[in-house]
């Protein structure tokens, strides 16, 4: 059989629509993608939709990139007989995603020796709604001290839930006082209590795709379309390359392909928080300035990996890994380079960016082109007003616009080698 040469690239959506837009104009401006075996591919995309589905279905999708399935049950199991029966690439793997949340990526990050904040994991507040519970809990459900544990920890802490997302029930407390309400709201949620990184310098937040990381100063303080600072070297050269290294280990571990990275700088040293994210913000009121950047990514590792005809691994190998976490010679920086080596090597980095260099060397000029274009002022403005109230449709048209008025000037400098 030929090698395929025409891909299709399944969107699976919730609520946006202005990515999506983007990718999809990118993506028909793409044209003809040339191999350097001489072949001509094409790629085309489409928007999926909820259907029911017949387990032996033959899929027409290579690749599909899902933003619904963390918490839409029905495409998820999907993805995951597309992903088994019919090797469909996806960002993000449901395996990994479903099985991994946020207190596996603590745990192994832990283990590889990055510098996670103390956590705890303590036992539901409100027990859950099984018959079998008051048997269990008379003869296994041991009284602990909630407030001793905080001491161990030290205050100020943050309590979350274990598999969190979305700011859903974490509060930082400062005494017991604090402590004891948030336990008793918690409820059924099951929590982690972690130490503050407090008085931190810089909160980075790495949003990687595929090899692809862009580090942003991060402001979780201010309004959304407020909290990404157009910000460049605020991090020492040393710290920023630890950072990607960090996000990209995360990635590479439990083989997510697009996922945000939060770890806070403090006195030279890289606490990260939390960095499992199966649906990372790249909405353009939140990425405004790095949307441009976000939507290469996309582009480009989807069609490297459709193209390339790159095989998914869905399952964790851990071997690798800790077979580096465990070795006593090495001290953290030199884990760092080797783990680093393992992302490059999982991700095929040096064949990604050759890739890039020789079969898209288009795609720089045309992100440039289309972000300068009246479509896209369009899709900008529809954003806008379907985001905000009517009073505040000017104050952000010309916030937005102006940020990306700066990413166009910032990036012909960049291509023409200023
Ligand atoms: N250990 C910590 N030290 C300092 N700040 C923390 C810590 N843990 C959480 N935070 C603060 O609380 C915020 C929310 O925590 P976290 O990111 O873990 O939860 P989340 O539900 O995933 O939130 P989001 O979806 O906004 O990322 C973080 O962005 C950070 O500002
Ligand atoms: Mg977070």
């Amino acid at each position: 059989m030929a090698p395929k040469t025409d891909h299709l690239i399944g969107l699976l959506l919730g609520a946006e629509d202005d990515w999506p837009t983007a990718f999809e104009a990118l993506a028909r401006r793409l044209g003809v993608i040339r191999t350097a075996d001489g072949a001509d591919h094409r790629v085309t995309t489409e928007r999926l939709s909820i259907e029911p589905f017949n387990l032996r279905d033959r899929p027409r999708q290579d690749l599909v990139i899902d933003r619904l399935a963390h918490w839409y049950y029905h495409p998820r199991e999907w993805l995951k007989k597309v992903s088994l029966m019919d090797d469909v690439y996806l960002l993000n793997s449901p395996f990994t995603f479903q099985s991994m949340e946020k207190h596996s990526a603590y745990c192994a990050l832990m283990r590889l020796g990055m510098h996670v904040p103390d956590t705890v994991l303590v036992p539901y507040k409100n027990p859950v709604d099984n018959a079998r519970w008051a048997y269990t809990s008379r003869r296994y459900n041991k009284q602990f001290d909630l407030a001793a544990i905080a001491d161990e920890l030290g205050y100020p802490m943050f309590m979350k839930p274990f598999d969190g997302g979305a700011w859903r029930g974490v509060s930082m407390i400062k005494d017991r006082e604090a402590l004891h309400q948030a336990y008793d709201d918690s409820g059924e949620m099951l929590m982690h209590l972690q130490k503050a990184v407090d008085g931190f310098e810089v909160f980075a937040r790495s949003l990687t795709i595929g090899p692809e990381t862009m580090t942003m100063k991060f402001q979780p303080d201010e309004p959304m379309h407020n909290r990404y600072a157009v910000a460049h070297g605020f991090l020492a050269e040393e710290t920023g390359r630890e950072v990607v290294t960090i996000a990209q280990t995360v990635n590479a571990f439990f083989r997510w392909e697009f996922n945000s990275c939060e770890m806070l700088v403090k006195d030279g040293g890289v606490y990260p928080i939390d960095y499992a994210n199966a649906c990372p913000d790249v909405a353009v009121t939140s990425l405004h300035y790095y949307f441009p950047w976000a939507m290469k990514a996309l582009l480009r590792w989807s069609v490297f990996c459709t193209v390339t005809g790159r095989r998914a691994r869905t399952q964790v190998d851990t071997d690798p890994w800790f077979a580096v976490a465990d070795d006593e010679s090495l001290d953290y920086r030199d884990k760092l380079t080797a783990y680093q080596g393992l992302a490059d090597e999982h991700f095929d980095s040096e064949r990604y960016w050759e890739f890039c260099a020789t079969s898209l060397p288009h795609v720089d000029e045309m992100v440039h082109e289309w972000i300068g274009s009246d479509e896209f002022r369009k899709m900008l403005q529809t954003t806008i007003h379907q985001t905000y109230p009517t009073h505040e449709w000017e104050k952000f048209e010309g916030h937005f616009g102006g940020l990306l008025q700066l990413w166009l000037t910032d990036e012909q400098h960049r291509l023409s080698g200023a």
